[in-house]
């Protein structure tokens, strides 16, 4: 059983249409396919599963046990849609998960447990995953053995893949599971040179951790979902029947061609402490629950370090982390009022988004933090 969750934490980039139409195309190829709905927006079931047959028994279920009713399965909650492909729908209910759960040992292992109990019913289980990184994500990249990140070529798509990237290496090293990630570009216009820019520029940057087939704007796809039917039993005639279809075909041949270097491991149990940390914008330092997290946009440089009066100036351990162009370090800061710059290839500077500045005695701006008691740890 191939195990893929389709990821992004940036939405709208294609993830649902993504789940639909791959598992509605390897279904048509003969493989059995359930599809596990893992958004509370439920767009994934709404997309398959018509009003005729709201769904009763959802997702919810399957990690909230409601007092004094019986364990609900997975098979419990799936649902036929046609010939090979089931859905486990969810709906709005399933953003109550992690509030549910808060505290409970061994849940972001719920999902693959749920999995093990389907062993070979299935060929394909593909997961439609929400746009951010939480609990059901984590659910999810932990039941799954693949990734398929889709990208829709906008100005700020390397930046998120390069965050997602990071998030599944900071996934590795927290646990003991290997998933393979691959890209795939989404909503693509060939028209316009930029979005041929960025799209090469993916290929560039994951050095072949993506598909060859893209995805091409095609508002068919979008018709489609809207009438809760996969593309490939809507309208033969379009590129989002191509596409989709060859995805389907690229996914079937890699069947024998997965490779081991293609991994990222995945170890031990636990959830980030805190998502966001790993999801790093540029922005003034962010208080986190790993420490403040001091972020700046450099591009094109090569050495980026942090320094200020809480490492005493001091160059010792003060590079900061590069990720597409974005330099992050966390440092435990206890409350208090600090001052520091960042160094760009050796230049002194004040944080270009952080409006609080005073004058150093030694020339120039520092930068001005204050952690609050409240906030702090
Ligand atoms: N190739 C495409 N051509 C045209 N429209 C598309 C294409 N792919 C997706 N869309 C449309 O773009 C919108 C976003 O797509 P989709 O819902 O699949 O994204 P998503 O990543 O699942 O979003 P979210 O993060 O909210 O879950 C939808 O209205 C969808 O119908
Ligand atoms: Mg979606």
């Amino acid at each position: 059983m191939r195990t893929i969750a389709v990821v992004n934490q940036k939405g709208g980039c294609g993830k649902t249409i993504t789940s639909i139409n791959l598992s509605a195309f390897l279904a048509r190829e003969q493989r059995r396919v359930l599809l596990v709905d893992m958004d509370p927006q439920g767009h994934a079931t709404l997309g398959l599963l018509t009003d005729a047959v709201h769904p009763s028994r959802t997702m919810y279920e399957v990690f909230v046990e409601e007092p004094g009713e019986q364990l609900t399965t997975l098979r419990d909650v799936i649902r036929t849609v046609r010939e090979n492909l089931d859905v486990a729908p969810a709906d709005i209910l399933l953003s109550g998960v992690p509030e549910a759960l808060a505290g409970q040992i061994g849940r972001e292992d719920i999902l693959s447990d749920a999995f093990a109990s389907l062993s070979d019913d299935y060929d394909y289980v593909i997961v439609d995953c929400p746009p951010n990184v939480g609990l059901l994500t984590f659910n999810a990249l932990k039941a799954c053995s693949e990734a398929i990140v889709p990208v829709d070529p906008s100005f700020f798509a390397l930046h998120g893949i390069g965050k997602l990237l990071e998030t599944f290496d900071v996934l590795a090293k927290e646990t003991g599971h290997q998933i393979a990630v691959r890209a795939l570009v989404t909503l693509y216009s060939g028209r316009t040179a930029f979005a041929k820019a960025v799209a090469d520029d993916i290929r560039h940057h994951l050095y072949g951790r993506h598909f060859d087939t893209v995805i091409r704007y095609s508002v068919k796809l979008a018709e489609a979902a809207s009438h809760g039917v996969p593309i490939a039993h809507y309208s033969k005639y379009c590129v989002g029947f191509e596409d989709y279809q060859a995805l389907a075909v690229e996914v079937l041949q890699q069947e024998a061609a997965m490779s081991s270097n293609e991994y990222v491991a995945i170890e031990g149990n636990a959830i980030p402490e805190s998502a966001e940390a790993y999801c790093a914008e540029p922005s003034a330092p962010e208080v986190t629950s790993r420490g403040v997290m001091f972020t700046i946009e450099a591009r094109h440089a090569a050495q980026v370090q942090l320094m200020g009066d809480f490492n005493d100036w001091n160059l010792d351990g003060s590079e900061m982390e590069p990720v597409d162009g974005i330099w992050t370090k966390v440092v435990n800061l206890p409350p208090g009022r600090y001052r520091y710059r960042y160094i760009v290839d050796g230049r002194w500077q004040s944080d270009p988004l952080n409006g609080a500045v005073e004058p150093s005695p030694y020339g120039g701006l520092d930068s001005i933090l204050v952690v609050e008691e409240q906030l702090a740890g």
